[in-house]
């Protein structure tokens, strides 16, 4: 019997789309002899939707109508696959709409790729290709990133993390203490967003308020750090898990102007490019434009930044480096990348289902070896339980 795989997109995020685009290329490169396919489309509103167009691109130029031909399903974990039925329930007959035996996450943005979607599935108790619930959640977040990364001696810009509250109730204080830490310009971001959206640089204190103000329509807390100005940007993606994982190739996207923007990322320099291939079709160089030390110093700070995160399956981690000194500093990780960043393999000799393959059994892996651990601890304190007296109260978790 074939795998039957759960191509899971979209979700309650600013790269909703982006999602779209990067899973029905994921569901065409998916091997047909091996895998079922079942792609599970999650709505901006969350509700989950299966059907005969849900893998279809073009079928998303109108979603109100591609929803209204496609059902929508409530997932049900039951015995380590999940049913997903029809909801709401049918009166008469089966609900069983579809079953999958393992999920394959392609989504990108908070609510989905932070640890959210890989916690229900793990709750649902079905294997899942992808960075599991820690790693994805401190993936998301560009500042505790820095800090585990920091920790494992990997070089990363240091920030200054401010909330929305602290900003308004000190706003001065606040302003101050970013120009201590930091020089002009300086670059503003929202900790866990992605796709460039809400990123400004500032050239002194007016611009400064004025990106702060702007990120924080995006997001609670941001992040400042000094910005380099002679920068070429580095991808470089990963595969494997805590205990193996291998490098790609190296490459250079290259901006329009200073940031990297949504527009540089998807929308592409060409027409024809048409927003249809997702990160794919950003203008970059494949292999980056650097000398092969510097391409193996990428290649060895990504592999150690992905297990120093206990990263599984494809990751996709983005460099810095500062043209007026050298040196390369780790700016990101993207736990689900764009495209899952396929195109990196292949120059590397791995084809795109090649890649789907390895992510596929490595969440088979990784669930083989969760179930040798016992989530059991055998004390019996269940055997007498009640709240009756006083004592009962006590028993609680201390
Ligand atoms: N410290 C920095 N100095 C210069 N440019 C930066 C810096 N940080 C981010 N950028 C620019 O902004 C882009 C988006 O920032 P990034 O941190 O990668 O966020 P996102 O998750 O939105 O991709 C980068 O690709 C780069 O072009
Ligand atoms: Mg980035």
């Amino acid at each position: 019997m074939k795998i039957r795989v759960g191509v899971f997109f979209g979700g309650k995020s600013v790269e909703h789309e982006v999602s779209v685009i990067s899973a029905l290329q994921a569901c065409r490169s998916l091997n047909t002899e091996k895998y079922d396919i079942i792609p599970i489309y999650i709505t901006k509103n969350t509700e989950f939707y299966i059907g005969e167009n849900i893998g279809k691109i073009e079928a998303y130029r109108n979603i109100p109508a591609l929803l209204k031909e496609s059902s929508r399903v409530i997932p049900v974990g039951n015995g380590g696959t999940v049913e997903l039925l029809h909801y709401p329930m049918k009166k008469f007959g089966s609900n069983v709409a579809a079953t999958i035996d393992v999920a394959l996450p392609v989504v990108h943005g908070t609510n989905v790729e932070d640890g959210a979607l890989q916690g229900y599935l793990q709750t649902l108790g079905i294997p899942y290709a992808s960075c599991d619930v820690l790693s994805s959640a401190v993936g998301m977040d560009k500042y505790v990133m820095k800090c585990v990364f920091a920790d494992n001696g990997i070089p990363v810009l240091p920030a200054t993390v401010v909330n929305v509250k602290q900003f308004t109730r000190e706003h001065d204080a606040v302003l101050e203490l970013i120009e201590s830490r930091t020089q002009y310009p300086v670059i503003v971001k929202p900790v866990n967003l992605g796709s460039s959206v809400g990123i400004r640089k500032a050239k002194d204190r007016e611009a400064l308020e004025e990106a702060l103000d702007y990120a924080f329509t995006f997001a609670i807390k941001v992040l400042v750090e000094n910005a380099v100005t002679e920068l070429k940007e580095i991808n470089c993606s990963v595969l494997g898990d805590y205990e193996e994982a291998e490098a790609s190739e190296c490459e250079e996207p290259i901006a329009n102007d200073e940031i990297l923007s949504y527009q540089d990322k998807y929308v592409g320099g060409t027409k024809s490019a048409g927003g249809k291939s997702g990160m794919a079709s950003l203008k970059r160089k494949i292999p980056a434009d650097i000398t092969p030390e510097q391409r193996e110093e990428v290649r060895t700070l990504a592999v150690k930044a992905f297990k120093a995160l206990g990263c599984s399956g494809v990751a996709r981690i983005d460099f810095m480096l500062d043209k007026a000194t050298g040196k390369i500093y780790l700016n990101e990780i993207n736990t689900i990348p764009g495209s899952l960043s396929f195109y990196l393999w292949e120059p590397v000799g791995v084809k795109y289902s090649e890649l789907l393959d390895r992510m596929i059994s490595l969440a088979f892996k990784r669930e083989r070896e969760n179930k040798s651990i016992s989530f059991s601890f055998d004390t019996n304190i269940l055997e007498n339980a009640s709240f009756g007296g006083s004592k009962g109260a006590k028993g609680a978790k201390s």
